[in-house]
């Protein structure tokens, strides 16, 4: 341990210097825009692992964008550690909420702020500079492979046909992913589950132009209104989804299980004053721990209809249009939500519109064992770097690729992050605190040594 706080200490500027340049590229996913800025991206990424001693790097091209390989095998005997992260980040905008330009890091009350600070640029690289400690240290104690992809954040649709092409080169005992968040520095935590996602989008249409809000209005059904009317009633009034049999599969966890999830340190009071909210919201009979990591949801992530510029205009729109999605919990499946909402909204719609459902992209729930060796190592390697016992939690967003790597490959995952719930993921002033990011340089050599160590 010694000779890890020294090397990171030693070469902490270093760190912070290079994780800067990476965060510099404005690797945008989702926008066609950015599509040479992803593939800078990925260069650079394959770059720094071959400077911190990775083999057989390769930046793999796909349908979509690349995912960048590489490898350092040691000796076939020793067990072989997946890391998989993403490099691709989410859009920026709203631009006018940022302090400081999300693709010029900065430092601000020792946090790093850009976007990908923590999603997830900060949280992978962490795994390359230990593995460059490892490698110059003469530290490495299993094989490790990389794999990080560009879509992550668009579904990792590229990654599946990768990851089935290529069964032979990504055989692992277990896949590691720092792209979670952990309770707080001086409470770590590994998440234990992540939920699976089903996403569509809607559209409503009423008359076949917009019309003249006063010549028509009162005669002729407003999308707008229509659509309002039935997301509204998606919800009861014990904030439990109405979609017919949406529970039907869900795994409900047992009383123990309830009772040891929720004496993880939680303050309301904090958690409201945090969100500038006087009250919460949420599924009668069910904490906050609870609502966000074991149950399942439903969002309206967008909606909209009608005029929306400056003044008044008088108008009875055409259509309306909403982006809704459901975050699934075991043992619900994607597509199986997806039809029952399908039906469902379309059974709802009053005879005055018609309505469409879009799905998009999806991915399934998965509980990670908390009985194996790798789920040991993790947790001495945390309890050894931060002096605690980790506390096992539940992660309310969704990692698809997880449940992948299970069915593909056989391989279950060890979440290992090192981010914070509060450090703005996705939104504007994304950040990430330089003491996560050394503690998490810190604690993943002492993984691969306790993985090791405590044999397949
Ligand atoms: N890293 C997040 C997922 C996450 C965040 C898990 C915090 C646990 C705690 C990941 O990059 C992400 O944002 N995933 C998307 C899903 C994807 C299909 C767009 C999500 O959860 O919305
Ligand atoms: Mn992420
Ligand atoms: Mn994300």
């Amino acid at each position: 341990m010694q000779k890890i706080k020294q090397y990171v200490s030693d070469n902490e500027q270093r760190f912070l210097d290079e994780l800067f340049e990476l965060l510099r590229f404005p690797s945008v996913s989702a926008d066609p825009k950015y599509a040479a800025d992803v593939k800078n991206t990925a260069e650079f990424v394959a770059q720094k692992l071959r400077d911190a001693g990775a083999d057989n790097v390769e930046v793999c091209p796909t349908a979509g964008h690349p995912i960048v390989y590489g490898e350092k095998l040691i000796d076939p005997a020793k067990p072989t550690v997946l890391v998989y992260g993403h490099y691709d980040v989410q859009p920026p905008d709203p631009l006018e909420l940022w302090e400081t330009p999300p693709f010029e890091p900065t430092i601000r009350d020792g946090k790093i702020f850009a976007r990908g600070a923590c999603d997830d640029k900060g949280q992978f690289y962490m795994h390359v500079k230990a593995f460059e400690l490892m490698s110059q240290e003469g530290m490495l104690a299993c094989n490790i492979k990389f794999m990080i992809e560009g879509e992550e954040e668009v579904g990792s649709e590229n990654l599946g046909v990768f990851v089935k092409e290529n069964k032979e080169r990504l055989a692992a005992d277990v896949v590691l992913i720092s792209d979670t968040a952990m309770i707080s520095l001086d409470t770590p935590s590994l998440e234990t589950g992540l939920r699976g996602l089903s996403y569509v989008e809607v559209e409503v249409v009423g008359p076949n132009r917009d019309l003249h809000s006063g010549v028509y209005g009162g005669a002729v059904a407003n999308p707008a209104t229509i659509l309002a009317k039935m997301i509204a009633s998606l919800h009861d009034e014990n904030n439990h989804i109405t979609v017919p049999g949406f529970y039907d599969d869900v795994v409900e966890l047992t009383e123990e299980e309830r009772k040891a999830l929720n004496s993880a340190p939680y303050n309301e009071e904090e958690y409201k004053r945090d969100l500038d909210v006087k009250a919460l919201w949420g599924e009668n009979g069910y904490s906050t721990i609870e609502r966000t990591g074991t149950r399942p949801t439903m969002e309206v992530n967008g909606i909209w209809s009608g005029y929306i510029g400056e003044g008044a205009k008088t108008v009875l729109p055409s259509k309306a249009n909403a982006k809704i999605s459901m975050r699934l919990v075991p043992n619900q499946d994607s597509q199986t939500i997806t039809k029952l909402f399908a039906d469902h909204f379309a059974k709802i719609a009053p005879p005055s519109v018609k309505v469409t459902v879009k799905p998009h992209h999806g991915g399934e729930p998965v509980v990670t064992p908390t009985d194996s060796v790798a789920f040991r190592a993790a947790e001495k390697a945390m309890e050894e770097s931060f002096g605690k016992k980790p506390i096992p939690t539940r992660g309310g967003g969704s990692i698809p690729i997880v449940a992948l790597f299970e069915k593909e490959l056989g391989i279950k995952t060890v979440l290992m992050g090192f981010g914070l719930d509060s450090d703005n993921l996705h939104s504007p002033n994304e950040k990430f605190d330089i003491a996560n990011y050394l503690k998490g340089i810190e604690t993943i050599p002492l993984f691969h040594k306790y993985f090791a160590e405590l044999g397949k």
